[in-house]
């Protein structure tokens, strides 16, 4: 067993940007970060388009920030929640700059904004098309310079330890439950072990790899959220997964490549294979609609048309700026055979980020004590039904700051994680499964499901067939589970399985279509 004042689940810009701040304000309290690739392995590392921040207060105004957020959000966001992102985004952006992070400026030091869909006007900060790499460098390296973070790469946090776990309290009534730190699987041992905590921040990101064709990395399994619902917090507006419209064709490899919104900021035109543009006529935006709309079209194109996929046009750009811009979308297209300058880039849409998730107030709170949650795992009322573009990062950034506010006021409690009696896991008797094809085939299963039955555009027979089928992967899952040994591939298979099952009820319960979100037998409002 091991105690620290503070666990946090995820060493992405969330996780990171939390630990960083509260150890450096409080060098005698303990964090302790648990993650279950290398350090480094997470959904930031691969953002490309940057972060949206007012800076320019000339050509743009935190009104028009707010606005266009709401615009993207379809109605859903919380409008408080909009207003205090938006606005707390200037000053920890600069802090973050602080830190190290290097984003691309003119010789006078003026930062260059570029634009996406959604945003009226120029306001994302970007490191070329490596945002999100740059990020993360700067993060974990001010980190590590800080004695009083200890970050664990190649542990996966299995289980919240609430109330649950222990048994007199296993029969009573599950309410007012708190949480008291994770029980965490040490990959390279097998072996399970409890980290006590007084505060858990749950920062595990994205549920990309539920569909299996996503621009999300292996380890976006959905945990946190599956986690926390098996807890007993709220989880909320799962149905509003966003497909990213332009993730590259062609490339078999997983995760799909991303080929930046900030292209068509930058002027690519959305072409079907004659070459002609058709966003005009869905969207008076065109290229540059909210994502919802985009992924969209593309579908309608796709089925219209009987493609496999459409294109970027960028032959009437800058070729030199554009390899200035976007280096690594360059070399990568190049190395497919494609030059920009000449072809068109074969593009689909691809599941990209989750709206919804673990339910937080304005501090981070969960519904569970002593649980926060942050980052693309937590649903905040910022999104609503779809997310505006590069709002993620930053919204990643202010709610940890958020909870570091709000527990850098807060003492301790004279709470349960104090005492001895948190009860080690157990897993006598259970044998080491040799069934891997179980695991790989029900990953394939439940992939298939997701991908063909609750994509971008839903109907309430499609659903109900999915809910069917991912109920026998639930029942062969859950045999291994109370059967074999824990490892890794089998905690994030039931894992997914938990959140494609949430996000199935939660599409079948929306009567109304929004955002992200297409149910073709509810009327349009
Ligand atoms: P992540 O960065 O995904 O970090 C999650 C961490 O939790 C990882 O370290 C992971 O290993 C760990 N973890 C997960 N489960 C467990 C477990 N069970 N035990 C232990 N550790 C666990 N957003 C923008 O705003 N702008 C962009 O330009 C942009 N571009 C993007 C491009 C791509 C290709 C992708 C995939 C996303 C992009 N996004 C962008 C979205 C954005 O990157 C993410 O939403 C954001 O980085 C999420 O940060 P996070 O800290 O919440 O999660
Ligand atoms: C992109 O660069 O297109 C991704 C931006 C985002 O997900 O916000």
């Amino acid at each position: 067993m091991q105690k620290t004042d503070y666990l946090v689940i995820g060493s992405g810009i969330a996780g990171l940007t939390f630990a960083l701040k509260m150890a450096q304000h409080f060098p005698k309290r303990k964090v302790t970060i648990v993650t279950k690739g290398d350090r480094e392995e997470s959904n930031t590392k691969y953002a490309q388009g940057g972060i949206a921040v007012v800076l320019d207060k000339q050509k743009d105004s935190f009104e028009r920030h707010v606005e266009d957020t709401l615009v993207a959000g379809d109605g859903l966001c919380d409008t408080k929640v909009v207003e205090m992102v938006v606005k707390k985004a200037p000053g920890l952006f600069c802090e973050l700059m602080g830190w190290g992070a290097r984003f691309d400026a003119d010789e006078s030091g003026e930062l260059n904004l570029g634009k996406e869909g959604g945003h009226s006007t120029k306001r994302v900060a970007h490191f070329k098309d490596s945002t999100g790499y740059e990020i993360e460098r700067a993060l974990l390296a001010y980190c590590s310079d800080l004695k009083n973070i200890e970050l664990l790469p190649e542990h996966f946090a299995v289980d919240l330890i609430t109330e649950h776990h222990f048994s007199e309290q296993r029969k009573g009534p599950k309410t007012n439950f708190s949480c008291y730190g994770a029980y965490v699987l040490e990959q390279g041992s097998g072996s399970i072990f409890p980290i006590v905590a007084s505060y858990t921040i749950m920062a595990a990101g994205g549920i990309g790899q539920v569909y299996g064709h996503t621009t999300n990395p292996i380890i976006a399994t959905g945990d946190g959220v599956a986690m926390a619902y098996r807890a007993g917090a709220r989880i909320q507006d799962m149905e509003f997964v966003q497909f990213h419209p332009t993730a590259l064709y062609g490339d078999e490899r997983s995760p799909a490549f991303l080929i930046s919104e900030a292209v068509r900021g930058f002027g690519a035109y959305l072409v079907d294979d004659r070459g002609h543009r058709f966003m005009p006529k869905y969207d008076a935006r065109a290229e540059l609609a909210p994502r919802d709309i985009v992924s969209r079209s593309i579908d309608f194109e796709l089925k219209r048309t009987g493609k496999k996929c459409v294109y970027l046009d960028c032959r009437h750009l800058d070729a030199q700026e554009f390899v200035t811009h976007f280096p690594n979308i360059h070399q990568k297209c190049l190395s497919l055979g494609i030059d920009i300058s000449k072809d068109f880039i074969p593009v689909v849409p691809a599941a990209h980020y989750l709206c919804g998730g673990i339910v937080v107030d304005m501090k981070g709170r969960t519904t569970l004590n002593n649980l926060f949650a942050c980052g693309e795992c937590a649903r905040t009322g910022l999104h609503g039904a779809n997310r505006l573009a590069s709002n993620s990062l930053l919204e990643a950034l202010v709610y940890a700051d958020q909870i570091f506010s709000h527990l850098s006021t807060t003492r301790s409690s004279e709470s349960r994680s104090k005492k001895n009696d948190i009860p080690l896991w157990d897993d006598q008797g259970m044998v080491i499964s040799k069934e891997n094809v179980l695991l790989s085939y029900g990953l394939e299963q439940l992939q298939g499901i997701m991908q063909n039955y609750v994509g971008i555009v839903r109907n309430n027979r499609r659903l109900k067939k999915a809910k069917q089928h991912l109920e026998l992967i639930h029942r062969d899952v859950e045999e291994l589970y109370q059967q074999t040994k824990l490892n890794t591939a089998l905690c994030e298979l039931r894992n997914m399985v938990g959140v494609a099952h949430l996000i199935i009820e939660q599409s079948l319960g929306r009567k109304t279509n929004k955002g992200g979100f297409y149910n073709a037998d509810n009327k349009q409002d």
